[in-house]
């Protein structure tokens, strides 16, 4: 068949595209684009290949990414280091088995090892008598780097196995990766120091190996997870998949414990959807699972071919980075009128949810990303974290790329814009703007401060929209039928209201302070000066020497606390709100000690916390006396379980904990609180 000319020019330059990114993913450790990006490239061009059969064999179809650099030395694979074939559906798996079944001419069930695709990179170690003697990369699956020196920086890798019988030589397979912790320890430092933010967990791992001085390499905590056997002599090995895991934990390997042997595909779909469940609470990234045969001899039947193994597949999870356009940046004041950069962009799907806006945090932020409107960037989401922009496409931004400014005046009320700190600048017209205004009443009906069900944002926009409230003592104010007549709302949705910030009159001291807004003061602070004081009256006379005897409590928080109540205005409506009904019960403070109910409790929290940071959590759970652990043991007390919760919820489970969402949870603050 005659190939067009517009399909050939095609496939010349998705070759010489996916060339290029090769060579910034592998040999460079700085993509540019994100994975999704790469495979959409090299399926298509896959395609052209098959439908056109142009497939020759130096395309990149036919080989895995990476070439060694001359930076270290080249060491040849005796056995080829692979890749892995990839479906995104459960379809795809489904068709996998069905295509070895067909292969082995059997169509009973098999048996697979299923295991995390770990998102790092593969690695080979050669241990010869059981003494490490040879790290090495993948590189291009024939020649990788020698990175010996560097690997033995890596804690979990034995230098020595722990076996008396070692094998005369063993080639063990698997990925050195950066843990969640890990990485963000790494930018919690970076951030201090100014220094470079690292993009995510996996080129900061690449870049990490690749350091020509070990010492470097030592200052990443690197891990490895093994997931498969090379070349090996003088010493037969066990013929399941299974059991050679667990014989390499034995001797001391690092063996990841989430992999698990299943039969049959529906059981590995299974396994792919429980991991998907677990995969933020997972202490590793992951891309997806990788299902294979387990038994060796089965695997050896059905051979591989260039790139790839036929008895494996990787089974792709969401993406949890994507490139985007920057379309616009807008400013929002928020309640201390602090003025935010906000991201406009183009929808994109990452992490699982649709993205559309971003916060960019502050002028330094954008000035560190060079970023500018119309750029192509790339969106990370990773588990339940903000979605945040990492990096600018350069190569594939706008030529006519707008400068991003801060606005020369607020741009909610027009009034002038103040530094504020270092880096933050903020509206300087306090509380008449009504950008802080709305903010303020929001924060202030919000659900962890007086919860007033019902009165969402949307609606205290439209209230103050309206002219009906302008200050939070107004919402008390407010008539059923003043609120009937607001567009989209009935009699029966506006008598339900009434009720809502009637039931919300009885609150606790330390809601009521939080619901404040006082600058720093966030629920854990306003919970010590709640048990500290007992009476709001003594908060607003505390001068800040006193203030700062109250646990947590330093100078800053202490002067925005002063600030605060020397303001006659916020006097003004601390008592017009008291006149409107809002009531609390009287706490008994015990002189000096602070109240400690949880004592000698163990608490862990696990899953995404909603309506309070995890933070916060442990910091309210400290106040209280109890003790917070990382996991869980028979010693746990409690676990306080939120959406997303994995194994830590499942332990708790098995050991018969009590177990607690995160409104129960709140409920026992509260009530520990007053
Ligand atoms: S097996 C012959 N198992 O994924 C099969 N790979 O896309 C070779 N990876 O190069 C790979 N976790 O870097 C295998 N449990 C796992 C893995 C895994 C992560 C990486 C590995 C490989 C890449 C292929």
């Amino acid at each position: 068949m005659a190939v067009p000319d517009k399909i050939k020019q095609e496939v010349r330059e998705l070759r010489a595209q996916l060339e290029y990114h090769n060579r910034l993913y592998h040999s460079l450790d700085s993509p540019e684009i994100p994975d999704a990006d790469y495979d959409a490239l090299l399926t298509r061009l896959g395609l052209l290949e098959d439908k056109f059969d142009l497939a020759i064999p130096g395309s990149p179809t036919q080989r895995v990414g990476g070439e060694a650099l001359s930076l270290f030395t080249q060491v040849t694979h005796t056995m080829p280091m692979l890749s892995l074939d990839k479906v995104s559906s459960e379809k795809g798996l489904g068709d996998f088995e069905l295509r070895l079944q067909k292969k082995l001419g059997d169509d009973s069930q098999l048996q697979y090892s299923c295991e995390p695709k770990v998102d790092g990179v593969a690695v080979s170690l050669l241990y010869r008598d059981g003494v490490l003697l040879r790290g090495a990369t993948r590189g291009d699956g024939v020649t990788g780097e020698d990175i010996t020196r560097n690997v033995k920086t890596i804690p979990s890798i034995p230098l020595q196995l722990e076996v008396a019988a070692a094998p005369a030589l063993i080639e063990i397979r698997g990925e050195i990766f950066l843990g969640k912790k890990g990485f963000a320890d790494l930018n919690r430092r970076a951030g201090k120091k100014g220094s470079k933010i690292f993009v995510n967990p996996r080129n900061t791992a690449a870049g990490a190996l690749r350091q020509l001085d070990p010492r470097h390499t030592a200052r990443v905590p690197l891990q490895m997870y093994c997931y498969s056997v090379g070349v090996f002599e003088g010493r037969a090995l066990p013929d399941q998949l299974g059991e050679i895991f667990s014989l390499l934990a034995s001797w001391g390997l690092p063996v990841n414990p989430d992999i698990n042997t299943r039969t049959g595909i529906e059981a590995c779909l299974a396994y792919c959807r429980e991991l998907l469940a677990r995969r933020n609470s997972l202490e590793y990234e992951i891309d997806g699972a990788v299902i294979k045969i387990n038994d060796l001899d089965t695997q050896r039947r059905l051979g591989s071919n260039a790139r790839t193994p036929r008895w494996a597949m990787a089974f792709k999870f969401p993406a949890e980075e994507k490139t985007t356009r920057l379309l616009d940046v807008e400013f929002q004041v928020g309640r201390t009128g602090t003025i935010t950069p906000v991201a406009r962009l183009e929808p994109v799907f990452v992490g699982g949810v649709t993205v559309s806006n971003t916060t960019l945090h502050n002028m330094d932020e954008i000035e560190r990303l060079g970023l500018r409107i119309g750029d192509t960037v790339i969106v990370r989401r990773a588990g339940d974290v903000i979605p945040k922009i990492v990096k600018v496409v350069r190569s594939r931004s706008k030529k006519n790329r707008k400068e991003i400014r801060l606005p020369e005046a607020c741009p909610a009320c027009g009034s002038a814009i103040e530094k504020d700190g270092e880096v933050l600048y903020k509206c300087s017209a306090g509380i008449i703007c009504p950008a802080q205004r709305k903010e303020s009443i929001k924060h202030f009906a919000s659900r962890t401060a007086m919860d007033i069900e019902g009165l969402g944002d949307k609606l205290v926009e439209q209230l103050v929209d309206e002219g009906m409230i302008g200050t939070v003592a107004d919402i008390f104010a407010l008539a059923t039928e003043q609120l009937a007549s607001l567009e989209r709302m009935g009699s029966k949705s506006a008598k339900n209201l009434i009720a809502a910030i009637d039931k919300s009159k009885q609150t606790t001291l330390s809601r009521f302070l939080f619901a404040l807004g006082i600058r720093e003061v966030g629920t854990a602070t306003s919970q010590q000066l709640a048990m500290h004081y007992g009476d709001i009256a003594q908060i607003v006379a505390a001068d800040a020497e006193s203030l700062e005897r109250v646990p947590d409590i330093g100078p800053i928080v202490a002067s925005h606390i002063r600030t605060f109540f020397e303001n006659q205005e916020n006097l003004a409506l601390i008592k017009s709100l008291q006149d409107g009904g809002v009531r609390w019960p009287k706490i008994v403070v015990d002189a000096g000690a602070p109240a400690r109910p949880l004592l000698g409790k163990t608490y862990v929290l696990t899953g995404t916390l909603q309506q309070m940071p995890r933070d916060e959590a442990k910091r309210q759970l400290l106040a209280l006396g109890a003790k917070v652990a990382g996991s869980v043991s028979k010693n746990t007390d409690c676990v306080v379980a939120g959406p997303g919760a994995g194994s830590k919820l499942v332990k708790a489970e098995a050991l018969a904990i009590k177990v607690i969402d995160e409104g129960e949870f709140l409920s026992l603050l509260d009530a520990l609180s007053q």
